[in-house]
């Protein structure tokens, strides 16, 4: 896939299956990631790659989680299955170390450019992905499970695998809504 058609064309691809990403095609979306713009070097990213097992030990942290905010049955039950909505899902986490220069929102936003860089790369190499958060991404039992530190965040949760459908076609926009040029 061309470079440019990729950036003006990307689209998140919630429907998604078997096969996930592997091998060198995983590995190049890890790398992507590793090379997110980063202010001073301070790498504040941590990424944890759950497959198979892996989905359903993501799915018990959300269950348990639902259980202690006392949350009704429903969603109880419904918790253990939202990692199943793909075959890979990639949590990306900023871990924020103090930096003279390089507050917080600075280092959120590298591991936001990390995930960014992950949906693409998936999508070059014929896979598809959505970047979802919702409640859990802020829980704090969530937090502990990923021995994540108080200033720590949960930037996303990075749903991977095979489209079952053709994204929908979308709007343009217009630029100069978003855009004011000085010149
Ligand atoms: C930080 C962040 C969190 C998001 N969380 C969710 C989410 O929890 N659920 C969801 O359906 N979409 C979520 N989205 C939006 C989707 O990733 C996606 O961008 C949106 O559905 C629009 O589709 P598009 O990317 O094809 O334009 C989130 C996006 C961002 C940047």
């Amino acid at each position: 896939m061309d470079a440019l058609d990729l950036l003006l064309n990307r689209s998140s691809q919630p429907r998604l299956q078997e096969p996930a990403p592997k091998g060198e095609v995983l590995e190049n979306i890890m790398q992507a990631a590793l090379r997110a713009p980063d202010h001073a070097c301070l790498t504040p990213w941590r990424f944890v790659v759950c497959t198979g097992q892996g989905l359903d030990r993501l799915g018990d942290i959300y269950q348990q989680a639902a259980k202690i905010a006392g949350k009704p049955k429903e969603d109880i039950d419904r918790a253990v299955q939202l990692p199943q909505r793909a075959p890979m899902v990639i949590v990306a986490i900023c871990q924020y170390s103090e930096h003279p220069k390089v507050p917080r929102v600075e280092q959120i936003a590298s591991t936001a450019c990390a995930v960014q860089a992950m949906q693409m790369t998936a999508l070059a190499q014929g896979f598809g992905g959505v970047w979802r958060t919702g409640g859990y991404a802020f829980d704090e039992h969530v937090k502990q499970a990923f021995s994540m530190k108080e200033n720590d965040e949960l930037v996303g949760f990075l749903y991977l695998g095979t489209p079952m459908t053709k994204p929908l076609a979308k709007p343009q926009r217009d630029s100069e809504t978003f855009f004011e040029h000085w010149s």
